[in-house]
């Protein structure tokens, strides 16, 4: 479901200033454990930038995002990088990476939605490929500050994953509080 919130400039300096103690470093940690330095990577969702330039370290990365916005402002910050205006649920691009990663950007898309990326991830990895995708925990979903948020647990995300990837692992962990988000890494079947 398409949220409004990452549109305007005001937002973006607003989530910008609001995300700016947070960062996926541990998620990536875990990600190096599975995905080889200099592998090609796509980054859904990149955002502020913040795990895009911790990324950029190990990684050949790809940045992308839907918003204008944000995409102007991670060209800007980076003139060297590389990033696409893109939609995680069509990721219309035709480049293949060794990996897909996205740090709470997934919980935006409804189940339905969620399908078709997962699909579309398939096709984009190349074969033994990894993707590594944040979420936050819980049930149900809601509309808040304008934004779609689609809540998952392990047993449906698992289900919505398992057709095309073989989990590697899913485990719960805290960014505000313990146990309200799950990581997922998975590999191309
Ligand atoms: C909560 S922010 C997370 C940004 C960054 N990963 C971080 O950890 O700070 C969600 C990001 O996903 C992007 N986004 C939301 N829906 C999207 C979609 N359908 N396709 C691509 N990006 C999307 C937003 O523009 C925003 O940059």
């Amino acid at each position: 479901m398409s949220t409004n919130y990452y549109k305007t400039k005001e937002s973006v300096e607003e989530y910008i200033h609001l995300a700016k103690d947070v960062n996926g470093g541990e998620l990536i940690k875990k990600l190096k454990k599975y995905l080889h330095s200099n592998a090609t990577l796509l980054e859904i969702g990149s955002g502020p930038g913040t795990d895009w330039r911790i990324l950029n370290e190990d990684f050949k990365v790809t940045g992308s995002d839907s918003s204008k916005e944000f995409l102007s402002h991670l060209k800007s910050k980076n003139p060297n990088g590389t990033f696409i205006e893109l939609d995680a649920i069509t990721l219309n691009t035709p480049e293949t990476f060794d990996g897909i990663y996205s740090n709470k950007v997934l919980h935006h898309l409804e189940d339905k939605e969620l399908i078709d990326s997962i699909k579309r991830q398939f096709d984009i990895v190349n074969n033994d490929g990894i993707i590594c995708h944040s979420f936050w925990k819980g049930e149900g979903s809601e509309v808040f500050k304008g934004m779609f948020v689609n809540y998952h647990i392990e047993a449906g995300l698992k289900e919505l994953f398992e057709s095309y990837f073989d989990i590697l692992l899913l485990e719960s962990y805290a960014e505000f509080e313990e146990g309200d988000s799950l990581l997922l890494i998975g590999k191309k079947k």
